[in-house]
């Protein structure tokens, strides 16, 4: 199966190699960039980034990333200015927005949102993450960083930390983990674990896996720690929030017993669970990680509008 006219809608859609040929033309594309500064494969083609839920990363770097190729780029970063406030049905928004463009990239609340809107359209619909469920495209410059950083993914030690319940970026980073032969320390608050049919699925795949509230005494073992942010948003109720929140916190202290090649990776935005006083040591992956999402989601965009 190839990527071209495909809806990136889960991880759990592709392959290992799928997702191995997508890091190698981001790699390309990233050098490619380097040397010409900018490119023209995608002149003439349309994104419609269409935003229900804020986003800094995620909507920037798919337009920076569609600027970098020589498209376009329309859509809205908040739905209060659309039709939607007058009570259109998201069916009837991608339709409209078909018609005007190339590729599609949608975040919603719900779960499920982009499932049903490539359900509705021809165009290709990219998932930029739906609710707790799925944040493929975020999983994929992970595993790029990850593969920067190490020169590889097979024999690490992933520790991922916070919320794990309602966290989607490592609900679909778990998932492609299984594809490597990884170790994964599941670190989280009791009522944040991660959820049952994930742990299941992985056991399933074979992967290694131990859950632990106890980050002090995981760091050590770690070869990467990829933290999370407490998603208030999604908890039903404040005062379930309030049980957990600042659970955990990244910081010179908690990294005393780190080896000296522990990585640090988290999606961003960060509340307080990584101290800034992290960022300047050798530890610090996340910005890096940001950066990432540009060469990422040209190959994503570039294979799916089939112009490379
Ligand atoms: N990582 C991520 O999804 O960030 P944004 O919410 O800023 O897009």
């Amino acid at each position: 199966m190839d990527w071209k006219g495909r809806d990136v809608i889960s991880v759990r859609d592709f392959s290992k190699e799928d997702i191995e040929f997508l890091l190698k033309v981001a790699e390309r594309l990233e050098k490619e960039l380097e040397e010409k500064g900018s490119l023209d494969y995608a002149g003439g083609k349309i994104l419609a980034t269409l935003f229900f839920e804020p986003s800094t990363r995620t909507r920037m770097s798919f337009e920076s990333a569609m600027h970098r190729l020589g498209g376009s780029v329309i859509g809205f970063s908040s739905a209060a200015t659309t039709s939607v406030r007058k009570g259109e049905s998201l069916a009837d928004t991608v339709r409209t927005v078909e018609q005007y463009s190339d590729v599609i990239v949608i975040r919603h609340p719900m779960e499920g949102a982009a499932r049903l809107a490539a359900e509705m359209v021809e165009v290709p619909i990219i998932n930029a993450g739906d609710g707790s469920n799925q944040h493929p495209t975020q999983t994929l410059l992970d595993l790029y960083t990850i593969k920067r950083a190490f020169g590889r993914i097979d024999g690490l030690k992933i520790g991922l930390l916070g919320d794990l319940k309602y966290g989607r970026t490592v609900h679909s980073l778990a998932e492609a983990l299984a594809f490597y032969d990884v170790g994964l320390y599941l670190i989280s608050p009791r009522l944040l674990r991660m959820p049952r049919h994930i742990i299941e699925e992985l056991h399933e795949r074979g992967v290694e896996i131990h859950e632990t509230t106890d980050l002090e005494g995981t760091i050590p073992e770690l070869d990467l720690l990829y933290v999370t942010r407490i998603q208030r948003e999604r908890f039903p109720d404040e005062e379930e929030y309030l049980k957990v929140k600042g659970s955990y916190q990244v910081n010179r202290r908690t990294l005393e017993k780190a080896t000296e090649k522990l990585k640090i990776m988290h999606p961003l935005p960060r509340v307080d669970e990584i101290h800034p006083e992290v960022d300047r040591s050798g530890h610090a992956l996340y910005f890096r990680q940001v950066f990432s999402g540009v060469p990422v989601r040209m190959a994503l965009l570039g294979l799916t509008l089939r112009v490379l």
